[in-house]
């Protein structure tokens, strides 16, 4: 349990979101997603859930896992979207096509796509925009680089990715239920992770830039993750930082047990 789920934090549900990357066929998909909703069966058989649970997978393995998670009280994600809904778009998806799926949740702005697809924070603004139109809830990720870190640019890279995916969306077109993933790419799959500290100072000036941008009342609601070789074995750093309300769980997801382990952790 967090010991201080009061003032603020309790206005934020924790949520714990695991991305399986490009892992798993669909029946392979559907059965993970089974073992994840048996380990966790106890806490969300009661009337409120403590905690909101977002399995992401693959677009193939969406039908799939969606049917498997059905009535478990388990959110289906993606992890990407196109900013238009229909289209010349070879190879995208659309926030209509993830709804039709089940889909609740869209991971956007990952840092893989942003290093390998060249997804940039105009292109994450856009894809924020569909989110919105459609109530799709989006998970944004940012995060600054080793060399950035290490230059002592974080504040400032994470500071021009929130202001260029954010900026002049406003409290009315701002996405409902927006969660912002501080993810640093350089934890990203390296088990090597942030410091609980760090990450915290990090997810307070989120926090602070959220207030900037879309009010204060959206600031201390909005979720605001940790990501980036998140396991049970280091969770507690993180639970525990008073502006970390979950985490965005890589590698550790595609273990139900590990992923359970993580999930309890910010049960409330
Ligand atoms: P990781 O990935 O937990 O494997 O580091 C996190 C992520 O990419 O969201």
């Amino acid at each position: 349990m967090i010991p201080d789920a009061t003032g603020p934090r309790a206005l934020r549900r924790p949520l714990v979101a695991g991305n399986w990357k490009m892992h798993g066929l669909s029946a392979e998909g559907a059965a993970l997603a089974g073992r994840v909703t048996g380990v966790l069966a106890d806490l969300f058989s009661a009337r409120d859930r403590p905690v909101d649970v977002v399995l992401c997978p693959p677009f193939t393995g969406l039908q799939e896992v969606g049917r498997a998670v059905a009535g478990s009280g388990v959110f289906l994600g993606a992890q990407n979207v196109h900013w238009e809904d229909k289209g010349a778009f070879t190879g995208e998806i659309s926030a209509p096509m993830l709804l039709d799926l089940g889909c609740e949740y869209v991971i956007i702005g990952h840092s893989e796509r942003r290093q390998h697809f060249g997804e940039t924070d105009a292109s994450v603004r856009r894809r924020l925009a569909a989110a919105a139109r459609h109530n799709l809830r989006p998970i944004l990720c940012v995060g600054e680089t080793w060399e950035e870190r290490e230059a002592g640019r974080t504040v400032e890279r994470v500071t021009a990715q929130l202001h260029g995916a954010l900026e002049g969306l406003g409290r009315e077109t701002a996405p409902t239920g927006l969660a912002v993933a501080y993810e640093p790419v350089w934890a990203i799959g390296t088990g090597r992770a942030a410091r609980g500290t760090d990450a915290q100072e990090v997810a307070a000036l989120i926090r602070r830039l959220l207030g900037d941008l879309l009010g204060p009342e959206l600031a201390v609601r909005t979720r605001v993750l940790y990501g980036g070789s998140v396991k049970p074995d280091n969770i507690d750093e993180f639970a525990g930082q008073a502006d970390i309300d979950g985490a965005l769980v890589g590698g550790a997801s595609l273990d139900a047990e590990a992923f359970g382990a993580i999930v309890r952790r910010f049960a409330r």
